[in-house]
């Protein structure tokens, strides 16, 4: 099997690379990034020298090189990863956000609908279900939850969704949709709230809280959102939508003042700043339907899971000191110039 692994320059996509590597070996990839600020091509050196990956620097949005990529590459299946991920960067600047999430799953759709397919994954988000009050703890989203989008960002992955649905329903491509919670884990860009307070913390710069850090989020370990992807390949239907998330919620402040005590930094970094616009309060995914229909279960307690997380960064400080500083386009030319 041959999958064209989208955005995997970037934190889940390169997860999700490590994770088929090692457990389906057989299987070829080919991973498409258009190396953005968020791409970074020094995670993927371990699979620079396997002879079944190869990696290919382009713009989903490009319908030119995308379908040139259809017809030398005549992948089995797509997985999409690829977008702008940052609410923050929404709000600033939307346009890009258009361009990549939704034109660009269009362009993905289109060579799918022109070369056949078996199957187009969309990695979507459980943002395009909008959020959920704090003062009802009952309440989840499931599939069937209505989309109800905040931010430029949800609302393009919500629309990247919609024309998921409607190429399914008119042209009869086997497309599924995964939405999950907030992933944490290694290689994530160091402008989300976990690797953000982990850098600043470790040089106690302060740690800016937006609002009064009382938002909730479901996070769930990088590692099990790639196990739900590859069971949904494997098992899944066709049509179908998948909620991933493991009742894992937690207030933005209980994450930062644990980060505080694992690095024994003092709780006085904590800055509280202007809220974000538009901020969701909570999220909360109801992942009944993936378990009872695929068996999948989140393997990693959070104690774990951030204990790991937060070692890595600490053991990998140049992976994101040089992203921060911008070093990663010259590691790209520096990789490929004399090639
Ligand atoms: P990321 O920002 O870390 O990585 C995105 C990758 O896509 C980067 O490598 C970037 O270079 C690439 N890219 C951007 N625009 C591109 C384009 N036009 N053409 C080709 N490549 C392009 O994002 P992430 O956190 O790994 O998220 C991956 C996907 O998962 C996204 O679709 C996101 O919406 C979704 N998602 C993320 C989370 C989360 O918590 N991070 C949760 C649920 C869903
Ligand atoms: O729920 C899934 C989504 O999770 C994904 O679709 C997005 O791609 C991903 O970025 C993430 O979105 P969030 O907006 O929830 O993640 P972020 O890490 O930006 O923020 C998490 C919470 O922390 C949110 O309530 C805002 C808050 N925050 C964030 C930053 C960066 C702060 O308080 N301070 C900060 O500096």
């Amino acid at each position: 099997m041959k999958i064209l692994v989208t955005g995997g320059a970037g934190f889940i996509g390169s997860n999700f690379i490590f994770y088929i590597e090692k457990k389906h070996p057989e299987y070829e990839l080919v991973c498409l990034d258009k190396l953005t600020y968020a791409g970074n091509l020094a995670t993927l050196a371990p699979m620079m020298d396997r002879l079944n990956f190869k990696f290919i620097r382009g713009d989903i949005a490009d319908q030119e090189a995308v379908f040139d990529i259809f017809e030398t590459e005549k992948p089995d299946v797509v997985v999409n990863f690829a977008a702008e991920s940052h609410v923050d960067r929404s709000i600033e600047a939307p346009g890009i956000f258009l361009q990549t999430n939704v034109i660009g799953t269009q362009v993905l759709l289109d060579a799918c609908r022109s070369y056949g397919i078996q199957r187009y994954h969309q990695v979507s988000t459980d943002e395009v279900y909008g959020d959920l009050p704090l003062d009802r703890p009952d309440l989840f989203f499931t599939e069937q939850t209505p989309l109800h989008t905040s931010s430029p960002y949800s609302a393009s992955k919500a629309s990247a969704d919609l024309l998921c649905n409607a190429y399914q329903r008119t042209y009869g491509l086997p497309i599924t949709i995964s939405r999950c919670s907030n992933n944490y884990g290694p290689y994530q860009f160091p402008e989300k709230l976990i690797p953000l307070m982990i850098a600043n913390a470790l040089a106690d710069k302060p740690l800016p809280v937006y609002g009064e850090g009382l938002n909730v989020r479901d996070w769930l370990y990088v590692e099990d959102h790639c196990a739900a992807i590859d069971l949904i390949l494997e098992s899944g239907q066709a049509g179908q939508v998948y909620n991933i998330g493991g009742h894992n919620e937690m207030k933005n402040i209980d994450i930062v003042k644990l980060i505080c005590k694992a690095l024994d930094k003092p709780e006085r970094l904590i800055t509280y700043v202007t809220d974000r616009k538009g901020h969701d309060m909570r999220y909360a995914i109801d992942p009944t339907f993936i378990h009872e229909k695929l068996g999948w279960l989140p393997e990693t307690k959070f104690e774990a899971g951030i204990q790991r997380t937060i070692q890595w960064y600490l053991d990998n400080q140049d992976w994101w000191t040089e992203i921060v500083n911008g070093e990663y386009q010259s590691y790209y030319e520096r990789m490929y110039g004399n090639r």
